[in-house]
């Protein structure tokens, strides 16, 4: 732990999009539920973009072990199409991280798309990570779930998915229920002196620092804005591929987006040294290098 030294770090990966062989799997295999993300694999690239994404995850992992992280983080979408075949192999792949309690995992809308809300099986995989601090705020499933870390960090871990059938394509939402929770973790006794980190799929803005529907398309963003900006918090999030920081100013906290830990080209994630939610600076890395920029 960093956090004697006065500064403590955390790395930010997001967007593993773990797949299996689709590829060589009936078009139909995924039903009605997955057909649009199965269009998107195939017609629109992305099988392609994520094409020997198991190496690159394992060697990503093989270089998170190595961080001296006070905690590591990721910010959804571990797999391609929320296959439990998908979902359980980055499972295995981070439990050391997961079970040695270093690492704190949330949902994005790929763990989705071919999941049943009776199914649940991002939950139902990863059910041993996603407990909490202060239980008794969860109010959609294991969501929002606070972890705290060390004497001075506190994760508050979100479901930005909460939308139905296939809207989950274009859009994201936490809902009322879920915001009104994080901003009672926000303000709980067990919290004062921390340094909070809201963690949720969608962010609120896109890299140009505005909402769009792309990057961001996350229904409810102005009032996640508002949520962050009225704690000492700082919001870690994934979803656009693009990898971005906005920094802290007057009317708004820092927002980090993490970018695709694993696509093709683009793999890098974040270490974030901070000494409160103002004074921090992130440094994007690539694996295999040393820093980025
Ligand atoms: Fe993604
Ligand atoms: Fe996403």
């Amino acid at each position: 732990m960093n956090i004697f030294a006065g500064v403590a770090r955390i790395v930010h990966v997001s967007d593993l999009h773990q797949q299996v062989d689709w590829g060589r799997r009936s078009f139909f295999s995924t039903g009605w539920r997955g057909a649009p993300g199965r269009f998107e694999l195939h017609g629109m690239g992305r099988l392609a973009r994520f094409e020997g994404v198991q190496a690159r995850l394992e060697q990503l992992v093989e270089e998170l072990h190595a961080h001296a992280a006070d905690h590591l983080v990721v910010t959804g979408d571990v797999s391609a199409l929320g296959h439990e075949d998908e979902v359980g192999q980055v499972e295995e792949l981070l439990r050391p991280l997961l079970s040695a309690g270093r690492m704190t995992v949330i949902p994005g809308n790929h763990d989705r798309y071919t999941d049943t809300p009776a199914a649940r099986v991002f939950e139902r995989i990863f059910a041993p990570w996603l407990t909490s601090d202060l239980p008794e705020l969860a109010v959609d499933g294991p969501y929002p779930f606070v972890r705290l870390v060390g004497d001075s960090v506190a994760l508050v871990g979100l479901d930005s998915t909460r939308v139905s059938g296939w809207s989950h394509y274009f859009v994201g939402r936490l809902g009322q229920r879920q915001l009104d929770a994080a901003r009672a973790a926000l303000a709980h006794p067990r919290l004062v002196g921390r340094t909070a980190f809201i963690l949720s799929h969608h962010g609120p803005v896109g890299p140009s620092g505005r909402f769009d529907w792309i990057h961001s398309g996350l229904l409810d963003a102005a009032a996640l804005l508002d949520l962050v900006k009225e704690h000492p918090a700082v919001l870690l999030h994934g979803h656009s591929h693009e990898r971005f920081w906005h920094r802290a100013d007057h009317q708004r906290p820092h927002l980090i987006g993490a970018g695709s830990s694993t696509e093709k080209g683009r793999e890098g994630y974040w270490v974030v040294e901070f000494d409160d939610h103002r004074a921090l600076e992130a440094h994007a890395y690539m694996p295999g290098r040393k820093r980025a920029r």
